[in-house]
């Protein structure tokens, strides 16, 4: 059978050679410990799973709107004024599939052939994909640890050409945990006003902050840059909800309702009972929100502390979200001397794997192959023992 072109712009995953190697470590009984996943350990918490259970036992067992339940665009647009301060109306709501179903939905509706989209590296692996399955190209700007991950505005201007329209923010940002400063942030903002493009805001990890932080959205940055601000956001990661598949995008009606039109011919509406279980996830009480944070943080604060031991490794503190991204690279001459550029992270993590039972994710997979990322969202325990495994392999 023939396979459309277009399929040629989705990369293989890049885990999915380790994952295979996990299974056949554990499969001779090796205690594999994995830091490769991005989702959170703890159990989605029971209010929200009696809420589905209700649902369920209501008869909620049916289509919805392919756009969303009436209520959970209210429970959307009230989390958001709590959250965020803004007022949004549900018409200016669209449910989805996961976050990532919202950032395809976004793709599909702004990117036209030949059109080039802003990503900052390093990146969330989705987002270049996405764009380049549109026919759109991703322009590719780096950020370095040395910097804490801050873009560079004057980089973003200079990247700037006829064919751009849009950038895509991801603060916190998944792998580098940055979180974008209040100047960067209007700087960027300045930009797209100025060359009219639109603001992909993914603030999926917004309620993951540490040291007292708060979430700064660019669509709170006034009138002007709101309409020009797509916000993308789920109860994956904040909510522990990964498996329940709800995200949305927030923006302006005419978006939104073409977003909605394409999912009304492409999935209908995300599974209702996951959309009454985020109804109560977003108006229920909101502490294990806060407590899974602090834990998150105590892990952060254990593993920053622990990088911070390794001779030649350097970690950029993690601000928000759930990753480490150290920067490994003085090691690869040593450790990883016969790899090839451009793949000598994969090489370090293959290698972290087979020799050092601990499983992370090579920094070439977010667009910089002097990082390795490494997930504490996993307990303790786990985390001491694979710190101590991670310390040991640079020694
Ligand atoms: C930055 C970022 N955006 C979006 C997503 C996708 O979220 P969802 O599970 O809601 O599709 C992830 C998940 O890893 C992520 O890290």
């Amino acid at each position: 059978m023939r396979i459309a072109r277009r399929l040629e712009a989705i990369s293989p995953s890049a885990t999915m050679g380790m994952k295979v190697k996990a299974d056949e470590l554990r499969a001779q009984g090796k205690d594999v410990l994995s830091f490769a996943v991005g989702e959170p350990d703890f159990p989605t918490p029971a209010n929200i799973v009696a809420a589905a259970k209700r649902a369920m036992d209501e008869g909620q067992t049916k289509y919805t709107a392919a756009s969303g339940l009436p209520e959970l665009k209210q429970a959307i647009c009230e989390a958001t004024r709590r959250d965020l301060g803004l007022d949004y109306t549900p018409a200016q709501v669209v449910a989805s599939n996961g976050a990532k179903h919202s950032l395809f939905n976004i793709a599909q509706t702004l990117v036209q052939p030949g059109d080039e989209v802003i990503v900052l590296s390093p990146y969330w692996v989705t987002y270049p994909d996405q764009i380049a399955f549109c026919e759109g190209r991703p322009v590719i700007i780096e950020t370095r640890d040395e910097d804490d991950f801050q873009p560079d505005l004057a980089q973003i201007r200079a990247a700037v050409t006829d064919y751009t329209v849009a950038i895509i923010l991801n603060s916190p940002c998944n792998p580098s945990g940055a979180v974008y400063e209040r100047d960067v942030m209007e700087g960027i903002a300045e930009i797209a006003i100025e060359h009219d493009l639109t603001i992909i805001s993914d603030e999926i990890y917004k309620h993951i902050l540490f040291d007292g932080r708060t979430h700064l959205s660019p669509a709170q940055l006034g009138d002007e840059v709101r309409a020009r601000t797509l916000i993308v956001d789920g109860v994956a990661k904040s909510y522990s909800m990964p498996g329940w598949r709800i995200g949305w995008v927030l923006g302006p009606e005419p978006v939104v309702k073409a977003m909605g039109g394409l999912q009304g011919q492409m999935t209908s509406n995300p599974n209702t009972i996951a959309q009454w279980a985020t109804v109560e996830a977003l108006t229920g009480p909101q502490e294990s929100v806060a407590e899974m944070n602090r834990q998150f943080e105590r892990r952060r604060d254990f593993v920053v502390e622990q990088m911070a031991q390794i001779d030649g490794v350097t970690c950029a503190t993690p601000r928000g979200a759930f990753y480490a991204f150290p920067n490994v690279s003085a090691h690869y001459d040593r450790l990883v001397p016969d790899a090839p550029a451009g793949a000598r992270s994969d090489a370090l993590a293959m290698k972290l794997l087979s020799e050092n039972l601990i499983s992370l994710v090579a920094g070439s997979s977010f667009g910089d192959d002097d990082y390795i990322r490494l997930s504490f969202a996993a307990g303790m325990e786990q985390l001491e023992e694979g710190l101590r495994r991670f310390t040991a392999a640079f020694a």
